[in-house]
This record gives C-alpha cells, sequence and structure tokens, in this order.
C-alpha cells in the first residue's frame, strides 16, 4: 500500500515506501531524504533525468524544479547527486540528462498546454540574476560545472539529437532539437565498457561510440509525461555496467530506467516522489 506523502514517515525505508518488483525496487520519497538511507558503495552506476528548471509541475511539495531562483535549483541537484556519489562504487559512473529553458522575456505567467494541462508551470520563474530577458539560462553546464566544483570527474557532453523535436513556434532562433548527457565519474578510473557500444562505421567495421546520439523522442501514454526514451539510457546502462550489477535512478518517474534494467540484466532501484507516477512505473515494470 502507498502511503500519505504528508506523513513524516514518507521518505522512511519502510515497506509501505517500497515497491519491490522482480529486479527492481521503486522507493517513494524525497531523493535527498531517501538517499542518506542507502549504504555507500551500492550501485555501479546512476542513469536520471531530473526535473527541468522551472517548466514543469509536477505539483507536488519538495519536487524539484520548482524553485523560484536557478541557483537554489542547481544547489538542490547539487545535494542530490552528492549522495549519488557516496551510494556508487568507486569505479562508478553517473549519466545525467538534462534540459535547457529560457529566461521569461519579461512575462510572468505562461499560457496552458492545451495537449497537457499538467505539463507546464502556471507561472515563469524570475530572469535570474545576470541574465537578460530571452537569454538561453545555459542549465546544463551551470549544473555540469558544479557538480565538477563538487568533486565530480566530468568526462564527456553527450549530445542527445532529436530528429523528431517539438516544432517551436520562434522566428529569431533555430529550434532547439538536442538535449544534453553527460557522464561523470566519482573517480579518475572508472568501469567504461567501450566495446559494448561501439557504433557501426564504414565497411561493416565499427569504432568507439561518438558523442551526438540521434534517438527519437518517444511519447508515453501513461500519465507521466517527461519520460526518456530507453534507447537513449541503453548505451548508458551498457556501457556503465554489467550483468548482475546495480543500477539507480533517483528521478525514477516512469521507471524507463527499470525497463531497459530489466532487458539488460541489471537490478534497479528507482526513487521518486510522487506516488501516482511511481505507480505508473510499477504497471509498466510488471509487465514483463
Ligand atoms: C523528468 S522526470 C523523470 C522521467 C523518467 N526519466 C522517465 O523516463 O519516466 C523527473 C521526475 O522527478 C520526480 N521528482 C521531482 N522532485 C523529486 C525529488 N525531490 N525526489 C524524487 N523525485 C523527484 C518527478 O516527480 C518526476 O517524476
Amino acid at each position: 500500500m502507498l502511503v500519505d506523502q504528508s506523513k513524516d514517515n514518507f521518505h522512511a525505508m519502510t515497506p509501505e515506501n517500497i515497491i519491490e518488483l522482480p529486479n527492481t525496487k521503486i522507493i517513494l520519497g524525497d531523493a535527498r531524504k531517501v538517499l542518506a538511507n542507502i549504504p555507500s558503495n551500492t550501485f555501479r552506476c546512476c542513469v536520471t533525468s531530473p526535473p527541468y528548471w522551472g517548466l514543469r509541475d509536477y505539483d507536488i511539495e519538495g519536487q524539484i524544479g520548482a524553485e523560484p531562483n536557478v541557483q537554489d535549483f542547481i544547489k538542490d541537484l547539487v545535494s542530490v547527486f552528492r549522495e549519488v556519489r557516496r551510494t556508487l562504487k568507486d569505479d562508478g559512473t553517473l549519466w545525467l540528462n538534462i534540459g535547457d529553458s529560457y529566461t521569461s522575456g519579461g512575462r510572468t505567467w505562461r499560457a496552458p498546454d492545451s495537449k497537457n494541462t499538467a505539463r507546464g508551470m502556471s507561472y515563469r520563474a524570475p530572469t535570474p540574476e545576470g541574465l537578460k530577458p530571452k537569454d538561453l539560462i545555459g542549465v546544463p553546464w551551470r549544473v555540469a560545472f558544479a557538480l565538477q566544483d563538487d568533486g565530480w570527474y566530468l568526462r564527456s557532453d553527450n549530445i542527445w539529437y532529436k530528429p523528431n523535436c517539438q516544432p517551436e513556434s520562434v522566428k529569431d532562433r533555430p529550434t532547439r532539437s538536442h538535449e544534453y548527457l553527460f557522464l561523470l565519474s566519482k573517480s579518475e578510473k572508472y568501469y567504461y565498457d567501450h566495446e559494448a557500444i561501439k557504433e557501426p562505421a564504414v565497411n561493416g567495421k565499427v569504432r568507439n561510440k561518438r558523442t551526438v546520439w540521434q534517438v527519437n523522442t518517444e511519447p508515453f501514454a501513461g500519465a507521466h509525461f517527461a519520460v526518456f526514451p530507453p534507447a537513449l539510457v541503453e548505451p548508458c546502462i551498457l556501457a556503465g555496467s554489467k550483468e548482475g550489477d546495480a543500477v539507480l535512478d533517483p528521478f525514477f518517474g516512469s521507471g524507463t530506467v527499470g525497463l531497459v534494467c530489466q532487458k539488460l540484466n541489471r537490478t534497479c532501484t528507482g526513487i521518486e516522489l510522487n506516488k501516482e507516477y511511481a505507480q505508473i512505473a510499477r504497471e509498466r515494470l510488471g509487465l514483463i
């Protein structure tokens, strides 16, 4: 049974807060609090996509991404990933997908999204200090540098190129068709199976994987809306772990990382604040 999140024990590692599925454990609660209960050196890798800053309202107290100030958002992410680093094995890696956003251009409200009313924030976050209206904020790089300052090794800025990206009505800049997927490591030397993710080259040969990854976005029919495609997650799991290893996703959402782990014979721990999303993940993962 899932618990009422307003109760103090919501983040505790009690049986009511844990959904056990074959090879997958979903823990309900705020990633910052739940991770504190997980022993050090547990996971071989972490693959995750935190909420965007100021773009999505998951309508739940404690959510990350709704901070009024981008610096607070970055601080919140750094504190989550500090705990993630502690729970990683010394040769562990973090694969971090993170999206960017623009300052509001002076507007303080956001038009509702007619396709999904739960989707947009009802307000626009204020323009961060030092930026101007219409500026691209550069959230991914701000987060990447903050993580680097906090002790992570920043190893690769992979581009997720989305050929089927959402059209935009802008006329004064190109339509955005990419996001970042950073590879960070806990130590200088780390587990990375480059053979497992080689890509096709000319004359039937293969070559080391490149940093631009072309992957279509995939709509997911469940109530969750920012789902990343399994094809984006697969190379991260294949290079970042071996069969039987434990993988973490502290922003589990609809459980895509769990789905890929099931397919590739890894165990997965997912943390999710919103019990409705945890329920969606449970149903999605239970199908296999
Ligand atoms: C971008 S979505 C993740 C989507 C996921 N990758 C998937 O494929 O479905 C981010 C998730 O983080 C969750 N979240 C937000 N703040 C959180 C927090 N403090 N602790 C744990 N989860 C949180 C949201 O509820 C949302 O489901």
